[in-house]
């Protein structure tokens, strides 16, 4: 069975086929919308779904051509139901149910976080449930118990900003430019981390929820007293003193999830968790807390279409119902927990 994934939830268009004869992905593509929010310092919802109306049909067609494939050779597509961006959500949405239409084929509509939940199964042949997953993405952070397929238990999640957000806010502060994660993580190797000790939101409360907005404050508060303009050891100083403040909460409530669950896998997943400090750390730290921990490849933390034909194939081999109305019905507002199988 060969399975279209596609994926518009955000500012990333990106279509994948999962064949799950050969239990593999034949090809994906992906086109980042980076450069057009750039000048933004973040995603202009009404140009984040005008760019994907202009992007996702060519993306079809060079899928295609790649894996040498006829669109009528399809036979089911998955598409991003939500949560997410309700424009962004539609074009993706429109244009799934339009191309099922046309070839008589059903579709299925996807969680976009059972998505990235997911995604670490694609390159992790030993990964089984159960598991803990952290996902740290540009909208969410949350600790997540996954028992099962479809059966997800929140352990808490941020009070308010996501983890990847905050990294865009503070590179946007730095003037360092967006997406701001590999830019702090590249720039903070340099910095001295010693010099700005940044509070751990949350750190020491007994649950498994987060708070970046107060870490933000603070990192504004010192780039604010600077006054002039920042030099780049200065920004890299900063940027060091923010990665390890927040490495430290969300390496340290991973660890907590683990001990109260009695749960050793670990699955790290979202735009975040292609972050090298926060792996390099997990990674040591396994021996000591007795985990084994999951990563998807780095092209697949970010948003892409391959975690969302694989959740689709994922969905059929549990027998998910399949939609042959063409009504579609996108879910910009969809809690993790409100997934059935
Ligand atoms: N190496 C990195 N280190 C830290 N953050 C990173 C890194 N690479 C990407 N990010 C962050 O990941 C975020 C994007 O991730 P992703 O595409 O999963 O989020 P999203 O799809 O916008 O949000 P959601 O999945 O919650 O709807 C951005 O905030 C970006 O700065
Ligand atoms: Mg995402």
């Amino acid at each position: 069975m060969i399975i279209l994934g596609i994926e518009s939830s955000c500012d990333d268009s990106g279509l994948a086929l999962y064949d799950t004869h050969i239990k593999n992905l034949r090809s994906h593509v992906i086109c980042s919308q980076n450069l057009v929010h750039k000048k933004y310092g973040g995603v202009v919802p009404e140009l984040a779904a005008r760019t994907h109306i202009q992007t996702i049909i060519p993306l079809l067609k060079k899928l295609l051509k790649n894996s040498n494939l006829e669109l009528n050779k399809i036979d089911i597509i998955a598409y991003t139901k939500g949560p997410g961006l309700s424009g962004s959500l539609l074009v993706g949405a429109s244009i799934a149910c339009s191309i099922a239409l046309s070839i008589n084929k059903p579709v299925i509509g996807i969680h976009h976080l059972e998505g990235h939940l997911l995604s670490p199964f694609l390159s992790n042949n030993s990964l089984t449930f159960p598991f803990i997953a952290l996902l740290v993405s540009g909208g969410h952070t949350q600790l997540i118990k996954v028992n099962s397929m479809g059966n997800y238990f929140l352990l808490g999640e941020t009070l308010d900003d996501a983890a990847g957000e905050t990294f865009d806010k503070i590179a946007k502060m730095l003037d360092l430019g967006y997406p701001g994660g590999p830019k702090i993580s590249l720039i903070s190797e340099f910095g001295d981390p010693n010099i700005y000790k940044f509070p751990r939101p949350m750190l020491y409360t007994n649950d498994f929820n987060f708070s970046f907005s107060g870490l933000k404050t603070s990192v504004l508060n010192v780039i604010k007293n600077i006054k002039l303009d920042l030099l780049k050891q200065e920004k890299a100083n900063i940027a060091r003193g923010f990665l390890d403040a927040i490495i430290d909460v969300l390496t340290s409530k991973c660890i907590a999830a683990l001990k109260n669950t009695g749960f050793n896998k670990l699955v790290v997943v979202g735009g975040v968790g292609a972050n090298k400090q926060l792996r390099k750390k997990l990674n040591i730290l396994k021996k000591k807390y007795n985990y084994t921990v999951f990563y998807p490849k780095k092209e697949f933390c970010t948003d892409n279409g391959a975690m969302i034909a694989f959740a689709g194939a994922m969905r059929i081999e549990n027998n998910s119902n399949l939609e042959l109305n063409y009504e579609f019905n996108i879910k910009p507002q969809w809690k993790i927990n409100q997934i059935k199988i």
